[in-house]
């Protein structure tokens, strides 16, 4: 008999307890009244890696604009991503536009309907795989995010680290052990709705908590140290200067950023990046400055250094507004709102105001 088997019992009443719950307490989330694959995919990617205060708006702008997925092909890449602005990973939204080309033009705007098929689609892992699953399809796929992980490393007090492979196959095979195969999708909307709502990261609700008695951290006194995690990888500090450019007529630059590097197909200015925080001497002979830049008027926008932390970098940025570039550019102040930047470039433009 299997481990997991040997511990069916315990895992019964989890099962049903958490169901329970899940009918009393559920949020009424706009798409939990429908089971159409588009509006389950889309909802899953807007909020992985996002909460759902956050999420919910996106959900919300995206559907209106494009109430089909072949809306969504039929958009242009620049018009989802500034859509999608403010949301950080961006990969995710431009591959919710490769995905949604690949159904509407491959397969007639039809969502594929099993594992295999999703999986196969850009974007897709195996939570999203097995949300849409599950949730559109009755397939026993079971979901395993970050509100899983915690749920189960507490309830039966894992110590395995939940970013080591060897967590990620444990606590697959554990999530996929309790599920309800008769209504696979309410479970797993279940355990990620009591792992957001009950067992909260800090300060579970653990005296109202309906599974109490059998949760094994809570009996240990391990709550506070569950789920376990090995250090994560460093964080990586860069230097960013980047130049607003203004020519007499008011226009000014944006760039398009291209490559491997964060924010590929976002806009920014024309940036200067270096080993630490330059001063206009020394950025004025970095080897990456436009020949327009030279006879400008410099200007530094604040002297505080703004820092923007993504998942494993520090951005530490000065502003530079250079005035009166002899060069004539392309795009006109007024126009610069209806390009899809990154946060950093947003902040700075609620801040400058001009
Ligand atoms: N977080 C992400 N997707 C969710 C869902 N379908 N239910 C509850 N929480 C979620």
């Amino acid at each position: 008999m299997s481990f997991f088997a040997c511990i069916f019992d315990t895992m019964n009443i989890f099962t049903s307890k958490l169901l329970a719950w899940y009918a009393q307490y559920k949020r009424d989330l706009p798409w939990r009244h429908s089971n159409d694959p588009y509006i389950i995919w889309l909802s899953e990617v807007i909020l992985q890696q996002t909460r759902m205060a956050q999420g919910l708006p996106y959900y919300e702008r995206f559907l209106a604009q494009y109430p089909t997925v072949k809306d969504l092909a039929n958009a242009n890449e620049d018009e989802v991503l500034k859509l999608w602005q403010g949301l950080g990973y961006y990969s995710r939204a431009r591959n919710l536009h490769k995905a949604a080309k690949e159904v509407a033009n491959q397969q007639n705007g039809i969502f594929p309907n099993t594992y295999k098929k999703l999986i196969a689609l850009p974007g897709v892992g195996p939570y999203t795989a097995s949300a849409i699953a599950s949730i559109c399809f009755d397939a026993p796929t079971a979901v395993v995010d970050g509100n899983v992980y915690r749920v189960l490393a507490r309830y039966f007090d894992v110590e395995i680290p939940i970013n080591k492979p060897e967590g990620v196959r444990y606590f697959q095979e554990l999530a996929q052990s309790l599920i309800d195969t008769k209504k696979p999708g309410i479970y797993n909307q279940a355990i990620m709705e009591f792992g957001a709502l009950q067992c909260t990261p800090k300060q579970p609700l653990c005296t109202s908590c309906p599974i109490e008695e059998n949760c094994q951290s809570r009996a240990k006194n391990t709550i506070g140290i569950r789920p376990q995690k090995i250090k994560a990888k460093a964080v990586k500090n860069r230097f960013f200067h980047y130049l607003v450019p203004f020519d007499s007529k008011q226009n000014t630059l944006l760039q398009r950023r291209e490559g491997k590097d964060i924010w590929h197909g976002l806009y920014e200015f024309p940036l200067l990046e270096a080993d630490c925080i330059l001063t206009e001497k020394a950025l004025k002979s970095h080897p990456d400055l436009p020949t327009w830049a030279t006879t400008a008027k410099w200007t530094k926008f604040e002297d505080k250094v703004m820092t923007h932390k993504l998942s494993h970098q520090n951005l530490h940025t000065h502003f530079w507004i250079l005035e009166e570039v002899e060069k004539s550019l392309p795009t006109p102040w007024s126009d610069v709102p209806n390009f899809g930047v990154p946060r950093l470039i947003e902040r700075f433009l609620q801040k400058f105001n001009r």
